[in-house]
């Protein structure tokens, strides 16, 4: 089979922290050497990515002057305009400093809420300059150990009280940048604040400018919370909030993996990268937006496996499109779901312009419904998910 190959208008982006990472763990040093940011944009062209992506302190070490700032910036650049590369997206990091062991925005601390805030202020000036689309703000120190120790109502709206200045002076500034928070259930913190991609919904619903804020859901932080990453997704896709994504793999309930994407549930990868470029079978919307890895070479790699990793990534999701392609083209897949009666879910329930009075004066609806009869038949779902296995294998 002739191995898919990645171009750059596939969209895929790499974090600088991702092949960046040297693979220090709680239990170990690091295995790999520093990398630098203009190699790495230039090994991830090579490789066919389209762009970098990186936090604050991944570029410019925290406490650097403004001279070696500047430096780093402008190399940067360089290698930008050298590459065809681009910075779709930028975060800030306000978690590794011991300032933020108990978070940025939420800290209890009020003099680490100002600075955090500083932190991310200037972190949305480089954004604007390098034309970033999207700003995400991952919290994995917004959170608590100690359910005393941390007033979750007052840090709610201390997180609202951020995005709301965030949101504000992006738009007095003019800027073309939205936010993606990033939810996580935990790790580093013992719980951290808007858990899954449920809660930040609800979270950004309550935001004075939330047509300006949406998700970063990753695969293996809602899989850490034992959910399905599909339905996670199809949910921000449905509410219009799938700003960005962080593509990778996790193997059920544990610490966060970061492994290779499609390297941990692979059917949920297949259905995730289907929902993705296709959208619902209903009519639902597909994905736009870059496809970006957020994965951790494991530690066991060298810096050529770190390569290697990162274009496993590509490949892996090149060859699900490819199958996921196959899947929506066969005849008996068509068949299957007619069977299994996916497609009429998008009808609506109740009839062109019928009221609650019509629905119950039809008797076929109640009186007359035969709910023995209707009860009777399977749904063929086991057929249809064979299908798909089927394709996924080649079988
Ligand atoms: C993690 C997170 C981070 C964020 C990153 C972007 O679990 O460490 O996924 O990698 O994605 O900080 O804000
Ligand atoms: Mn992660
Ligand atoms: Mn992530």
């Amino acid at each position: 089979m002739v191995a898919p190959t990645p171009t750059p208008a596939d969209r895929f982006t790499f974090g600088l922290w991702t092949v960046g990472w040297r693979a220090s763990d709680p239990f170990g040093d690091p295995t790999r050497p520093a990398l630098d940011a203009v190699e790495a944009v230039e090994r991830l062209a090579e490789l066919g990515a389209a762009g970098l992506t990186f936090h604050d302190d991944d570029l410019i070490p925290f406490g650097s002057t403004e001279a070696d700032r500047d430096k780093r910036i402008s190399r940067l650049k360089d290698a930008l305009s050298a590459t065809g590369m681009t910075v779709p997206m930028v975060t800030t990091n306000l978690f590794s400093h011991p300032v933020f062991k108990d978070g940025g925005f939420t800290s209890n601390h009020r003099d680490v809420r100002r600075f955090a805030l500083r932190k991310v202020l200037r972190q949305i000036e480089l954004a604007a300059e390098l034309g970033a689309k999207t700003f995400v703000l991952w919290g994995g120190r917004e959170g608590s150990e100690y359910d005393s120790a941390k007033d979750v109502q007052a840090a709610l709206e201390r997180y609202r009280e951020a995005m709301n200045l965030l949101t504000g002076y992006v738009l007095e500034r003019g800027y073309d940048l939205r936010f993606a928070i990033e939810p996580k259930p935990n790790e580093p913190r013992g719980d951290i604040l808007l858990p899954t991609v449920g809660s930040a919904l609800a979270f950004i619903g309550s935001l004075e400018h939330s047509e300006l804020v949406g998700v970063n859901p990753e695969v293996g932080h809602e899989q850490m919370a034992g959910l399905n990453f599909v339905h996670s997704i199809a949910q921000a896709l449905w509410h219009g909030k799938l700003f960005h994504i962080d593509l990778n793999a996790q193997r059920g309930i544990k610490f966060d993996q970061d492994l290779v994407f499609g390297h941990g549930d692979l059917m949920n990868a297949f259905g995730l990268v289907d929902l993705l470029e296709h959208g619902g079978p209903g009519g639902g919307p597909a994905y736009t937006g870059p496809r970006h890895f957020d994965y951790k070479p494991s530690r066991t790699e060298d810096i050529d496996g770190v390569w290697t990793s990162a274009a496993a990534n590509m490949r892996m999701y090149l060859l699900l499109k490819e199958r996921a392609e196959a899947f929506r083209a066969d005849p008996r897949v068509q068949q299957a779901l007619a069977a299994a009666r996916v497609a009429e879910l998008a009808t609506p329930t109740l009839s062109p312009g019928e009221s609650v009075t019509e629905l119950l004066t039809d008797r076929s609806a109640f009186e007359d419904f035969d709910a023995d009869a209707a009860g009777q038949p399977g749904y063929g779902f086991v057929n249809l998910n064979q299908l798909a296995i089927d394709h996924l294998l080649r079988a």
